[in-house]
């Protein structure tokens, strides 16, 4: 093992987690860290080290009459300190090992103004310290979850053969057709050039009207149709103003698109993936889902473990009408056919009628994109959401409409020129095929397996009305 000696002292330098697996004492070690606590004994101090590498800290004693001791005045909660010594079996019961300190280098000192002193904060005012938040146990946790995840998205597409594609993040098509694109522009805000009154977006650096991405999925169809499986996953932006606990202007969105798939098929890829995403969180986080259960939402593993059992359940737009008018409920919103389901109706239908996660097929076609396949009523499309308890819609997909006339006539009925998407259609001119696809936001993913009921705790820096902060 590496002492402090010298510049290179991260070298062989192992993690907090990785002693704390340890079988045998290895004899000496180096660790880094923060210091979360700081107790006094007798005639020592204990210091809990916590790097991030796990929700432990390593305890670290340090004597007081030693050499060593001197710095200890030079220590409180939140310095960041490298500490070699001896590491021994610890009498204490709450700790296999701990370190007896040797050589103790300060870092970065505090001072009594660092605002994460050892007590419980609440989740509002460490929004605010959303540079700081990384540093407490929760947010430790999700953001471990949060990353092993992300892994796992990539390894469950590589596994099967899709196509990694990184989608433009800028673009000039508004995939959703529901304008709640961000502009991306270098015109002269104050005197834009103008052209019959309005602005002329010609001159503007893409020569047309651009903004952020809504969704990677018009981009990905087209990959679709010459790798037969893909997906993305990057960052999407919504400008819609809803403040809510559900939505982010920034967040991440997961995007899969299959060649020769149809609506059942598409189902069959989301539940699979949806229920691999939770075995992977039961299996290998299940170190943070215990402090989820005990701190912030009791129940959960019992919950996550059912539903990576069970199968879903399938319901269609019609048959969901029905048994909301038919629970006696009275709601907010008014429940008839050709309703968009608020979130307090796909509430109810996951948490009360099935009590699991439930697919929502075939609705109405204009309350749904454009590029949603028509059924062959003519007045569905084959959508379909996936509903969840506590989240409510955590996927939206559907099979797309692979017939150019219909597509076409679809886009005139939505407002969208036809002309505007030429490439997308070109899809349908040349070798077009069934296909489907869906789209998981991330964040509301990781809201249901931790239990976290705030879109802004799930998400490093949250972006939403009014905060662009950090
Ligand atoms: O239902 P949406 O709008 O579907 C699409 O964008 C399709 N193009 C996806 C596809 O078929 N490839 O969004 C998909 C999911 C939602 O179910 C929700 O989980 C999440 O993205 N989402 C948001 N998450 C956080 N903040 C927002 N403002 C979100 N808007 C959508
Ligand atoms: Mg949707």
């Amino acid at each position: 093992m590496m002492t402090l000696a010298g510049n290179k002292w991260r070298q062989g330098c192992p993690r907090i987690r990785e002693i704390l697996a340890l079988e045998a004492s290895p004899g000496s070690v180096t660790v880094a860290g923060w210091v979360r606590t700081v107790r006094q004994g007798k005639g020592v101090a204990f210091l809990a080290v916590n790097d991030g590498s796990c929700l432990a800290s390593l305890q670290v004693v340090v004597d007081a009459a030693a050499p060593v001791g001197a710095v200890l005045p030079r220590i409180g909660t939140g310095s960041c300190v490298a500490i070699s010594g001896c590491l021994v079996v610890s009498p204490g019961a709450e700790q296999r090992w701990e370190l007896q300190a040797a050589k103790v280098v300060v870092f970065g000192p505090v001072d009594e103004g660092y605002p994460l002193q050892k007590k419980r904060h609440g989740l509002e005012f460490l929004r605010e310290i959303a540079h700081l938040r990384p540093r407490t146990n929760l947010f430790g946790a999700v953001f471990r979850v949060r990353s092993r995840l992300a892994f796992a998205v990539h390894r469950f597409f590589q596994e099967r053969g899709f196509l990694l594609v990184h989608t433009p993040i800028i673009t000039a098509n508004d995939c959703e057709g529901a304008g709640e694109m961000f502009r991306v522009t270098t015109l002269d805000p104050f005197h834009p050039p103008a052209e019959n009154g309005q602005v002329a977006w010609r001159e503007d650096f893409f020569g047309e009207k651009a903004g952020l991405t809504v969704s990677g999925q018009l981009e990905g169809e087209l990959f679709a149709m010459a790798f037969t499986d893909i997906y993305t996953f990057g960052p999407t932006f919504r400008a819609e103003n809803s403040n809510t606990s559900r939505h982010a202007a920034e967040f991440w969105m997961i995007e899969p698109e299959m060649a020769f798939a149809d609506l059942a098929a598409d189902c069959a890829l989301a539940e699979e993936f949806f229920r691999a995403l939770i075995h992977c969180a039961l299996e290998e986080c299940s170190e943070e889902l215990a402090f989820f259960e005990q701190f912030v939402a009791p129940g959960l593993v019992a919950r996550l473990a059912s539903v990576a059992q069970a199968s879903f359940a399938h319901m269609t737009y019609g048959e969901a009408i029905e048994r909301l008018q038919g629970s006696g409920r009275a709601f907010t919103f008014p429940v008839a056919w050709g309703c968009d389901l608020q979130s307090e109706h796909e509430r109810f239908l996951s948490e009360q009628i099935v009590n699991g996660p439930l697919f929502v097929t075939d609705y109405p076609a204009e309350l749904k994109a454009f590029y949603m396949r028509l059924n062959d009523d003519g007045r569905t499309v084959a959508a379909m959401d996936l509903l969840v308890p506590r989240v409510g819609e955590i996927i939206g997909g559907s099979q797309r409409e692979e017939r150019l006339e219909v597509l076409e006539r679809r886009m005139r009925a939505c407002g969208i020129a036809p002309e505007g998407l030429a490439w997308y259609l070109d899809t349908r001119r040349w070798g077009s095929c069934p296909h489907a696809g869906f789209g998981l936001g991330f964040e509301r993913f990781l809201m249901y397996v931790t239990g976290m009921e705030n879109i802004r705790d799930v998400i490093p820096f949250p972006r939403t009305p009014g905060n662009a902060r950090f």
